[in-house]
């Protein structure tokens, strides 16, 4: 349940808000800033649920490359059965590329901002959306760790900022956490909340503090598997069976930082170190190391595996095979 004594807002029920189900179907059009891993997979849902989508990046190849993700994607779902190839053909066509904000903005209901994780970045995206954006338009941005009220601190609208935490793959992943930022309008997260349950999602709402729910515990349980291997207490591969079939997790936790990227699960470590000030937040030295050399796991090639293309085998680096780990 969410603290009401910081937030006005505790709306857990399942079903919808009646003002905000009204609200709802005043939302036509959604632009999304960022076309890379998430900003893709949003723009699908939205355009699978009946949105107009405008989805905006700066960079016209991930523009390019984002359509054609999203045609595979939707493509594999027509073969699974899952959507038509009517559905799959109406919501393609619902979806139109800019490379400009100004024009990506001026119609849109709301903005999901998906871009880089860098505050700087995000307070300067935010700025702009807050002078190009109609004055009625939800900001809401999808960042793993940056708080919603410094992001909204920036802009004109703070009741109108908010966090929408979507999950990869974003096609796939049921949740949407829902960040209150201090202040978030009450309106403005009845509408979310609404728009995540027509979307198919299950929305959670929580209070704006480092890491929101999902990363101030999944992190740290990471950081605590690389914190073992680092000590020598088991390895990579006893790590995640422990967790895969003690706790039965679908992934061991380092295999998993490998999925994330080794260089974010850090970032959001510091995230929570700097703003709980406690050590218990203090990322592994192996996992710093690891950064700093480039070894991001997944999207570099090696991380705690050694991840080859078209290959689902999983195979342990070799730094950290036999033992006799170099760390
Ligand atoms: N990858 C994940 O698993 C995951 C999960 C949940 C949330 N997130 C969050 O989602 C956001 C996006 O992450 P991602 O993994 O999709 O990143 P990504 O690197 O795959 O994509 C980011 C995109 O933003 C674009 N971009 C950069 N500056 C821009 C600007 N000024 N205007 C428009 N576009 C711009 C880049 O060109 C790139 O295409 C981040 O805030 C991240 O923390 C990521």
């Amino acid at each position: 349940m969410v603290n009401t004594k910081e937030s006005p807002v505790s709306i857990l029920e399942a079903g919808m808000n009646e003002n905000a189900r009204k609200m709802l179907q005043q939302v036509k059009i959604v632009t999304v800033i960022g076309s890379g891993t998430m900003g893709n997979g949003i723009c699908h849902v939205f355009a699978q649920n009946g949105f107009q989508v405008h989805m905006m990046d700066i960079n016209q190849k991930a523009l390019d490359k984002a359509m054609v993700t999203i045609g595979k994607n939707m493509e594999r779902q027509v073969s699974k059965n899952i959507i038509s190839e009517e559905l799959k053909n109406e919501s393609m066509a619902r979806i139109t590329t800019f490379t400009e904000m100004v024009e990506a903005v001026k119609d849109a209901d709301i903005v999901v901002e998906a871009a880089s994780e860098n505050i700087d970045l995000k307070v300067k995206i935010f700025q702009q959306l807050d002078q190009l954006a109609p004055e009625r338009t939800i900001l809401a941005t999808n960042t793993s760790s940056i708080s919603i009220t410094r992001i909204g601190s920036y802009t004109k609208r703070p009741g109108k900022v908010i966090g929408m935490h979507f999950m990869n793959p974003v096609p796939v992943m049921k949740l949407v956490e829902i960040i209150n930022g201090y202040a978030t309008d009450v309106d403005t997260s009845n509408l979310i909340h609404a728009l995540t349950l027509h979307l198919g999602k299950t929305p959670c709402i929580v209070n704006d503090y480092p890491g929101f729910i999902s990363n101030r515990i999944l992190m740290p349980m990471i950081n605590e598997a690389v914190l073992a291997l680092q000590e020598g207490v088991a390895g990579v591969e006893e790590i995640d069976t422990i967790m895969k079939l003690g706790m039965a997790h679908p992934m061991g936790p380092l295999q998993l930082a490998d999925f994330i990227g080794l260089d974010t699960c850090y970032s959001i470590m510091n995230v929570l170190h700097m703003g709980f000030g406690n050590q218990k937040y203090a990322p592994a030295t192996l996992l710093a190391n690891m950064v700093q050399a480039g070894f991001y796991g997944v999207k570099s090639g090696e991380g705690f595996y050694v991840h080859t293309p078209g290959s689902k085998e999983l195979v342990v680096s070799e730094r950290f095979q036999n033992k006799g780990w170099k760390i």
